[in-house]
């Protein structure tokens, strides 16, 4: 976890992340899909809170995270947003929103498969039917590689950051011992993080999110070149059939006139963030109650 490096996630990940552009992207695949009017969105591992301003030009956004410390930067940053620790396992604000959405490939924190399956019903718990589970995973097995050296060097007048990490590999999960090396005005230091994160399998996302009462599909792309899962919520009755993977975009959930996207790859239209409303557009925030959790799948 980020539990010693919080206050400078910021730094090194904004050498390679354009937060405004991926909220935008987001917006878009939102929007293609999703009823006019719909406008609550939870950030799941929301991290430091870097998407929320953004995402907070369309929608009333909320965020969640289990770090107390990622969560202090994030309320620096979103001072009037409604922020949560909790784990994403199990948390339970009591309500749903339209969208909630899992970024930044925080769903490797789940790290087995069951948990996996808990976590995916927990965030479909919290959406409104015809509502969006988005989640941004982290690497297939197949493309994890072992031994691969990565830094990210911060050279910032008031900040010297050096990050690396060896990659390997125990069993089916991912571990990355993080080394920083910090010089700031009050000196230099230097400690290490594990991380530990599940590589799941395509399939796995897929039965995932079905198991979950979504109908999703998969953009190969994505916000960063890592992929995005897009779900629809289907009411609880009639159930569909276990194992039926809907692979194509849920029309049902298009406002009138719409189209649906010609594959299960999503169009990736660019959108400026003058479309969405002003921060001083009023938007009507509707609580939705909690429905009963799903059943829990049976897991390998
Ligand atoms: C790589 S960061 C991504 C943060 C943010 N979504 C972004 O894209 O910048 C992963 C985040 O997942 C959070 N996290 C890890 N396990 C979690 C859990 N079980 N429940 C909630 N958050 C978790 C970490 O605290 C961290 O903030």
């Amino acid at each position: 976890m980020f539990t010693q490096s919080a206050h400078l996630y910021d730094a090194i990940y904004e050498l390679r992340h354009n937060f405004a552009a991926e909220a935008a992207r987001l917006h878009d695949v939102i929007e293609q899909r999703m009823l006019v009017g719909r406008r609550t969105l939870l950030d799941v591992a929301c991290g430091t809170g870097a998407h929320l301003p953004h995402l907070g030009r369309y929608y009333v956004v909320e965020g969640l995270d289990l770090d107390a410390g990622m969560l202090a930067v994030a309320r620096e940053r979103n001072p009037t947003v409604p922020l949560h620790r909790g784990d994403m396992v199990t948390f339970d604000l009591g309500r749903r929103f339209d969208a909630v959405v899992c970024l930044g490939s925080s769903i490797g924190y789940a790290k087995t498969v069951s948990r996996l399956h808990q976590t995916l019903a927990n965030l479909s718990r919290h959406v409104v039917d015809g509502g969006m589970v988005i989640v941004e995973p982290w690497f297939p097995p197949e493309t994890w590689e072992v031994g691969r050296l990565t830094a990210d060097l911060v050279d910032r007048p008031d900040l010297k950051n050096a990050r690396v990490l060896v990659s390997s590999l125990e069993g089916t999960l991912s571990v990355l011992d993080i080394h920083y090396l910090v010089a700031t005005h009050e000196g230099v230091e230097r400690f290490s993080e594990r991380h530990e994160l599940g590589l799941f399998t395509h399939d796995e996302y897929l039965a995932a999110f079905e198991a979950a009462l979504l109908d999703v599909t998969h953009d190969p792309e994505g916000l960063i070149g890592r992929g995005l899962y897009v779900g629809t919520r289907r009411s609880e009755s009639p159930r569909r059939s276990a194992g039926a993977v809907k692979r194509s975009p849920a029309p049902s959930s298009l406002p009138p006139g719409a189209t649906s996207p010609p594959d299960s790859r999503l169009s990736r239209s660019p959108s400026a963030f003058g479309d969405g409303p002003s921060a001083s557009t009023p938007l009507r925030v509707d609580a939705h109650p909690l429905p009963a959790w799903p059943p829990l799948p049976v897991c390998r």
